[in-house]
């Protein structure tokens, strides 16, 4: 297992994790693929070692389980690790009352606590070594409260602000993180958060999960503070900071809440289903 650096994917069993990990095994790194389906995990293992001669290594685990998440976090610190894409993260749709609240708290654990447990459980080694990469999934959902995905946008407003602030702290060590804040990307992120239906809407300029990936680490290679990529995504992100509330609210309930509405019913049986 030498000759080759080593990176850390989480969510790399689907979406822009998978892709993430795919443009990594293309550029020559060994790979840690992390995600709870083993089996989707081996698939693309097999694929990466088969197609570009890398290691990889799979490890199962469920982000959102404390003990398994420390367990994790504790190994891969005493690995020398030079990418972490901190990507995995699934939304909670529908008022937040009526919402499964497991799921709720679920959702801040694997979208907040565990990309902030795993930086911290690599980047000492980083600093210490002198190099390293970090890329944060955020979102363009983190750049406004997001009434009906409020548990949602507000661990993504976490991730995107850690994300920026990390890279102002880290100027000069070495080691940068970039944050990747993607506006909608064809995932399976819609049926997890029980939103098929709006894949339909072609208004929101749907990105594939390869170029949100190519995009995330052509920025992590350049050490770049934020990536947001496409032009409706860019577009989001400055609505998003610069709108007055009062103004943002009431387009929010009158354009995404109707779409949420339904999404926390059909979230409990496609998440059953996975
Ligand atoms: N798709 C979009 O429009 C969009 C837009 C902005 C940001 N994002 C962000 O992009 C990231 C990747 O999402 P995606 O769009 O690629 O969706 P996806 O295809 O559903 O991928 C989500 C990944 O997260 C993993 N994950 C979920 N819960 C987990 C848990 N408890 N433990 C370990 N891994 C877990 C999933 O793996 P397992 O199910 O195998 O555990 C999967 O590999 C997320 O952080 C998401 O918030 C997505």
């Amino acid at each position: 297992m030498t000759g080759h650096q080593w990176a850390v994917v989480t969510g790399a069993s689907s979406g822009i994790g998978e892709e993430l990990a795919r443009g990594l095994a293309a550029r020559g790194y060994g790979l840690w693929l992390v995600a709870r389906r083993t089996g989707a995990l081996e698939r693309l293992a097999g694929e990466l070692r088969d197609g570009h001669g890398v290691p990889v290594r799979v490890r199962t685990c469920d982000l959102a389980d404390p003990e398994a998440r420390g367990e994790l976090a504790r190994e891969l610190a005493g690995e020398e690790v030079a990418v972490l894409c901190a990507n995995a993260g699934f939304p909670t749709c529908g008022p937040f009352s009526e919402n499964d609240p497991v799921l709720e708290a679920a959702s801040v654990q694997v979208n907040v606590v565990a990309l902030h447990a795993l930086t911290r459980a690599l980047l000492p080694g980083m600093l210490t070594r002198g190099h390293g990469r970090i890329l944060v999934t955020g979102s363009t959902a983190g750049y406004q409260p997001v009434p009906t995905a409020a548990t949602y946008a507000a661990g993504k407003a976490f991730a995107n602000s850690f994300a920026e602030a990390l890279h102002a702290e880290l100027r000069g060590t070495g080691v940068s993180c970039t944050l990747l804040a993607p506006g909608p990307v064809r995932t399976g992120f819609y049926a997890v958060g029980g939103m098929e239906a709006l894949q339909e809407r072609r208004f929101l300029a749907w990105l594939t999960p390869r170029r949100v990936a190519e995009a995330g680490l052509r920025g992590l290679e350049r050490g770049r503070r934020v990536v947001v990529p496409g032009p409706v995504a860019k577009a989001q992100c400055l609505a998003g900071r610069h709108t007055p509330r009062a103004l943002l609210f009431p387009v929010l309930r009158t354009t995404v809440l109707p779409l949420f509405r339904d999404a926390r019913r059909a979230q409990s049986a496609s998440r059953a289903r996975r």
